[in-house]
């Protein structure tokens, strides 16, 4: 087995992705809006040599018909939370290997605005930017805020296939490799025959101009995706380098690590141009039985209230108000697909009661596998998973923080690498080049590589 990537999931809020882990005297996540408190963050994954840090994002918040749901900011849950962008300066600052994943939606700046702003950002990291592309969770709060409608689901991506191809037109079309030429003596910036406009035309977006950045290390960040409905993983085949998947069942997992290596072949690339990657809760201890004892301590503070409040921000669906002894009875939804169809009957097995998915969302949250145990039987865990679902590696999602990621660290880390499964020292100068071994830019299989002049 190849060793795993390994990423941490954080977003700029309080809490970790279950429950309201700030009220613990332990919890720092409180002080989300500090610099140093991300400054100290990022320099402990990157001395332990962990991949990238991944933040999430949403114009989004839990509310229903309206209303902001009593109980989200009660516990701190869906809101508050911060603009991930600002504090990447200041951790690529006080690093220079680890990477950042930053979350920004189709839905929301015009594609020109988000090309420029990775472009620099990949730039001041030295190339160490990847890009999670997502159509936005939590989307009729996110569309209101903006005043605008919502869009319906499938709409959304199709209007996210054009976005992302105007990001990458002016990313991979506007400046030749040697257009910039800094020669002081001659006097001469940038040889202007080999800077060029771009024009693209679709059918939601259009664009007219220059990227205003000059090529960065990677050009196009790491392309990244998080969304499994069907249309989620058709986009993911087209565009992604790197896909975020919810955990849980083994066997689901699978099915989705398999469909989106398809639909990437589907679309003329290899399979493993993509990297999967599952989120993933580790709650270890020393021992199986404290390893427990903590487990449960993060059950204590997650409420079905706070739970409920999340899943209708991401669906639309206020499980409270629902029968609990029946199962779901919508089906769909124009809103994220992905946690409503993991409650859906499949392949013949009954759907879960309501009662039985508030349960399984306030104990596994939205993104999916718990391993809980000693070391050994977590690296197990975690080993078992990875062998039998062919993903590449796991986002580590904070319950506490900074204590979920010390106990990964000091307690789960070394055995991986006595196992050969997790890096012991950095490889590749750009985040593209650690998770493929090959070239800073975007593969010319990848129909990015088409923009070029
Ligand atoms: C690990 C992981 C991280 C995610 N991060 C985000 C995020 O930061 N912002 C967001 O809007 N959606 C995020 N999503 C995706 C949403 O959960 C949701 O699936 C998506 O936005 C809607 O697309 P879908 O209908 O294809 O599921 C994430 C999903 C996973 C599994």
């Amino acid at each position: 087995m190849k060793p795993f990537i390994l990423g941490i999931f954080q977003y700029i809020g309080p809490n970790g992705t279950i429950g309201s882990a700030w009220q613990h005297p332990d919890d720092t996540s409180a002080d989300f809006l500090k610099i140093s408190h991300w400054t100290t963050l990022a320099q402990k994954f990157e001395a332990a040599k962990l991949d990238f840090l991944f933040l999430a994002d949403s114009y989004g918040f839990p509310a229903l018909n309206g209303e902001l749901i009593d109980a989200a900011l009660a516990e701190g849950r869906g809101i508050p939370h911060g603009d991930p962008m600002p504090i990447v300066s200041a951790m690529a600052a006080v690093t220079s290997n680890l990477g950042f994943i930053l979350t920004t939606s189709t839905t929301v700046e015009p594609p020109a605005a988000n090309a420029r702003r990775f472009a620099t950002l990949d730039h001041f990291t030295d190339g160490r930017i990847g890009w999670n592309i997502v159509t936005g969770s939590s989307g009729a709060t996110a569309a209101a805020l903006m005043g605008k409608d919502l869009i319906s689901h499938d709409l959304r991506y199709d209007m996210a296939d054009e976005y992302v191809d105007v990001n990458l037109a002016l990313w991979e079309g506007s400046w030749s490799d040697d257009a910039l030429v800094l020669d002081k003596q001659a006097g001469l910036y940038a040889e202007p025959d080999k800077v060029r406009m771009v024009h693209y035309e679709g059918e939601h977006f259009r664009t007219d101009g220059v990227l205003s950045v000059p090529p960065s290390p990677q050009r196009t960040p790491l392309l990244v995706q998080a969304g499994a409905s069907g249309r989620g993983r058709r986009f993911a085949g087209r565009h992604a380098e790197a896909v975020f998947l919810a955990g849980g069942d083994p066997a689901v997992v699978a099915a989705n690590v398999a469909s989106i290596r398809q639909s990437a072949v589907a679309e003329g690339r290899s399979p493993d141009s993509i990297k999967l990657l599952v989120g993933a809760l580790f709650i270890t201890a020393e021992t199986h039985d404290e390893a427990r004892e903590k487990y449960d301590e993060m059950l204590s503070m997650s409420t079905n209230e706070g739970a409920a409040a999340i899943y209708a921000g991401n669906t639309g669906i206020d499980l409270l108000a629902l029968d609990p002894d029946r199962p779901l009875d919508q089906t769909s939804t124009e809103m994220g697909q992905s946690n409503l169809e993991r409650y859906l009957s499949k392949d013949g097995t009954p759907a879960p009661l309501v009662r039985d998915i508030l349960e399984n969302f306030r104990t596994t949250g939205i993104n999916g596998s718990v391993f809980v145990g000693s070391p050994e039987e977590v690296a197990d865990q975690a080993e078992a998973f990875i062998a039998t679902t062919g993903a590449d590696g796991f986002l580590i999602q904070p319950h506490m923080t900074p204590g979920t990621y010390d106990d990964f660290i000091d307690l789960i880390l070394p055995i991986l690498r006595e196992r050969g499964l997790a890096p012991t020292e950095y490889s590749g100068n750009t985040l593209r080049q650690r998770l493929f071994g090959a070239g800073a830019h975007l593969p010319d299989e990848h129909h990015g590589a088409g923009f070029r002049a």
